[in-house]
C-alpha cells in the first residue's frame, strides 16, 4: 500500500544541515553580492534564466547541462537547501549556474528591467490558508515584479502538483496581464526530455501524481 501523501510530504521536509552555512560561505558558485551584477549577468546572446526557490538545486543544474549556451541562476531562502545547492554547483563542471541564497522577495535588488527571459517556478510552497496568500511565488505582488524584470519575449514556466495552487496562480497570471501559451494537466505523460525533473517531482511522478505546467508570456500590456 503507497503511504498517504500528506506523510510522504511532510517527510520531504527540509532537515538542518550543519555544514550548510559555512559551506555557503566559500562556495564559488553562490554570488556573494548579487546586487553587484544587477544589469550585468548576460554577456551577448546569454539567455538567462532565473528558478525561484531552487530546494536542492538538480532542476538548474540538469538544465545548465542541458542548455550550456544559456545562464541559469537558482534562488533559494531556506540555507540548508542552499548549501546543499552549493555544494552541487560546485562539484559540476558548469560554468553557466550560480546560486543566490536569498528570498525572491528581494528579485529587484539583484536583476534589473527586462533583464530576466525565463522565469521558473517549481513546486513552489502553496501558503494553502489564504491569510497567507501574499507569500505565494504567483501572487499579485510577484507577479507586479516579475513583469518588469522579464525581458519582452520574456516567459514564466511553472509546474505544480498541487491543483489549488494551479488554479489560483493560472487567474493571477491572467489578472496581471500575461499570456497563455503551453498548458498541461498531466505534464509527464509524455517524457519531455527537453524539461529536467526537479526533486519534488520526481517524487510525485513515484507517487502517480499528476504534474500541472504552464507557460505564460509576458504580455504587452507590461510596463
Ligand atoms: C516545495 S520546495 C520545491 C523545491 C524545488 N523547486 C523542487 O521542485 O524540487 C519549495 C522551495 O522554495 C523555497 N522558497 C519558498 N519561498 C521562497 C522565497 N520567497 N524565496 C526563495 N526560496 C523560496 C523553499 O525554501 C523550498 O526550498
Amino acid at each position: 500500500m503507497p503511504r498517504p501523501l500528506s506523510r510522504c510530504v511532510a517527510s520531504m521536509r527540509m532537515r538542518k544541515v550543519k555544514w550548510a552555512v559555512e559551506y555557503l560561505e566559500q562556495s564559488q558558485k553562490k554570488a556573494a553580492h548579487p546586487e553587484e551584477n544587477r544589469g550585468a549577468w548576460r554577456s551577448g546572446n546569454t539567455k538567462l534564466h532565473v528558478e525561484l526557490g531552487c530546494g536542492k538545486g538538480n532542476y538548474s543544474l540538469e538544465m545548465a547541462k542541458l542548455y550550456p549556451d544559456d545562464l541559469f541562476i537558482a534562488v533559494e531562502k531556506n540555507e540548508s537547501a542552499a548549501g546543499i545547492a552549493a555544494k552541487k554547483f560546485d562539484e559540476s563542471e558548469c560554468e553557466n549556474l550560480i546560486l543566490i541564497h536569498g528570498d525572491a522577495a528581494d528579485l529587484n535588488l539583484w536583476f534589473a528591467e527586462q533583464e530576466i527571459d525565463v522565469l521558473h517556478l517549481n513546486f513552489s510552497d502553496p501558503w494553502p490558508k489564504k491569510r497567507y496568500a501574499k507569500r505565494r511565488l504567483s501572487s499579485a505582488g510577484f507577479l507586479e515584479v516579475y513583469q518588469s524584470l522579464l525581458s519582452k519575449n520574456g516567459e514564466i514556466q511553472m509546474k505544480t502538483d498541487n491543483g489549488p495552487l494551479f488554479e489560483f496562480s493560472v487567474i493571477e497570471f491572467l489578472n496581471a496581464g500575461f499570456i497563455l501559451s503551453e498548458f498541461y494537466v498531466d505534464y509527464r505523460r509524455d517524457p519531455h526530455p527537453e524539461d529536467a525533473v526537479t526533486e519534488y517531482e520526481e517524487k510525485f511522478i513515484r507517487l502517480g501524481q499528476p504534474i500541472y505546467r504552464c507557460v505564460f508570456k509576458r504580455g504587452d500590456g507590461a510596463k
